[in-house]
């Protein structure tokens, strides 16, 4: 099992970067976290964000991804390995496959409704409704279809099937390569259009102007907790694309660009949004519904709006597609690894059992909605379990593997390979780093932890 096997690598260093930054750029970043700034005071958030990303993204993801490339394994086998066979660390290494399995289910039953959004748009719905309201009735009564929400559902986990099919260069970086930049252009269009609106100053100053009075001791966990998700962190998502990549790249500067690519994104997608928004008379504490409920009657406002609509929901599924196929991605090398199996009979065995394990996530809008546990629904209960216990202690024990079992030197050792010439200048980096591996994350993800349970 531990036998070198012939294994795929990334065909550039840039097809990695976009790859990685395709799943860490998703829905967390388009819908999310515009909300989450909507509701916590815009510009204040987003310089929390942006130390958040610092203080916890950036160690981890170096973190994962050292731990993929130094095995070149699935997130269990590279445990198995770092850890001479481990039983506890093998079981870990499994909970990010199990993981993975549950994010896909529910979160590609949100991807589908973008989806069906997209031909919402394209029908020219949003110009029959006048009010938010009109947009959350028709929201609810299309979720509440069990065969448009299963359809949808399915269709794009069939989607994201076809690209995990094909195999590391010829479906996840081909695919990544063409998606990334479309996204990128989209988001950049949309952006031009939203701040050439009349009377954007309200938005901007939203975002721009500093109001501390809105940040509390909550925020910096929820802009921590959004952080850690947004940059797919905690079930080996990175470790797994990490263990494509070629030993002679620089983890520090490729690392360092998928970062970056991910806060763009969502400041960028905040600044498509909202001076938009203001412009229309709208209010950005709109919650969860933002973007399916203000924004449909943003676009029935703008000028042009009918085209834009139909971008923006395009720009929401490519991030989703790029972001699952990346989860698929963790199940399937697993499967390849570790059992033998081809790629194609794992893609299409586990896609297949994500669809049946998100079917009821998708019936809990509607023919499952009054089963509940805990007063959660099915996809509640699977949205929790995964983003609220899976990720944080996911996080919590990649952290505690490096700092306290694999060690200072041969981490840095296994770091500095391919970024020699950066740690001839910088020599003091490797310290930094596992400084904040070894005490700073593990307290950060375990204070996010005690707030996503509602214990503090
Ligand atoms: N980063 C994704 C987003 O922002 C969501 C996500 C969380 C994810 N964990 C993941 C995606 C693991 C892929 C793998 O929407």
């Amino acid at each position: 099992m531990l036998k070198d096997v012939e294994r795929e690598k990334w065909g550039s260093r840039i097809g990695f970067i976009l790859a990685a930054a395709g799943s860490a750029v998703g829905l967390g970043n388009i819908w999310k976290f515009p909300y989450l700034a909507g509701e916590n005071g815009g510009a204040a958030f987003i310089l929390v964000y942006l130390f958040s990303v610092i203080v916890i993204g950036l160690p981890l993801i170096y973190a994962e991804i050292l731990i993929g490339r130094t095995t070149n394994r699935n997130p269990v086998g590279a445990f198995v390995t770092l850890s001479n066979n481990h039983p506890f660390w093998r079981l870990f290494g499994f909970l990010g496959v199990i993981a993975g399995f549950s994010i896909l289910s529910y979160y590609s039953v949100v991807a589908g409704w973008t989806l069906g959004y997209i031909f919402e748009a394209i029908k020219g719905t949003f110009y029959s409704f006048s009010l938010p309201t009109d947009a959350a009735n028709h929201f609810n009564s299309l979720t509440g279809n069990p065969y448009w929400n299963v359809s949808y559902f399915i269709l794009f986990m069939l989607l994201t099937m076809s690209f995990v099919y094909f195999g590391v260069q010829k479906g996840i970086e081909l695919g990544s390569k063409f998606m990334m930049p479309l996204l990128f252009i989209i988001l950049l269009v949309l952006l031009v259009r939203s701040l050439t609106m009349e009377n954007t100053n309200l938005g901007l100053s939203f975002l721009i102007k500093l109001d501390w009075s809105v940040v509390r001791p909550g925020t910096f966990l929820l802009a921590l907790g959004q952080a850690f998700f947004s940059l797919s962190l905690g079930m080996g998502a990175m470790l797994t694309y990490g263990s494509y990549m070629n030993k002679k790249d620089s983890i520090i500067s490729s690392g360092f660009s998928v970062v970056t690519l991910d806060a763009s994104v969502a400041i960028l997608a905040a600044f498509a949004i909202f001076p938009a928004l203001f412009a229309v008379g709208m209010e950005p504490n709109a919650g969860p519904g933002l973007v399916f409920h203000t924004l449909p009657i943003v676009f029935t406002k703008m000028q042009g709006g009918y085209f834009f609509a139909i971008l923006f929901f395009i720009l929401l599924a490519l991030a989703a597609l790029t972001s699952t196929i990346s989860l698929l991605e963790v199940i399937t090398a697993y499967f390849v690894d570790e059992k033998g199996w081809s790629r194609k009979k794992a893609v299409i065995i586990f896609g297949s059992l994500t669809i049946l394990l998100g079917i009821p996530s998708a019936l809990s809008f509607n023919v499952l909605s009054n089963f509940t546990i805990n007063s959660l629904n099915f996809f509640d209960l699977i949205d929790f379990i995964s983003s609220n216990i899976f990720l944080p202690v996911g996080g919590f024990l990649i952290s505690i593997f490096i700092g306290y079992f694999l060690g200072k030197e041969k981490s840095i050792e296994n770091l500095k390979q391919g970024s020699e010439s950066f740690f001839d200048k910088y020599y003091w980096f490797g310290n930094i780093w596992f400084f904040f591996i070894r005490f700073v994350s593990p307290i950060l993800i375990f204070l996010v932890f005690l707030r996503s349970l509602g214990l503090i």
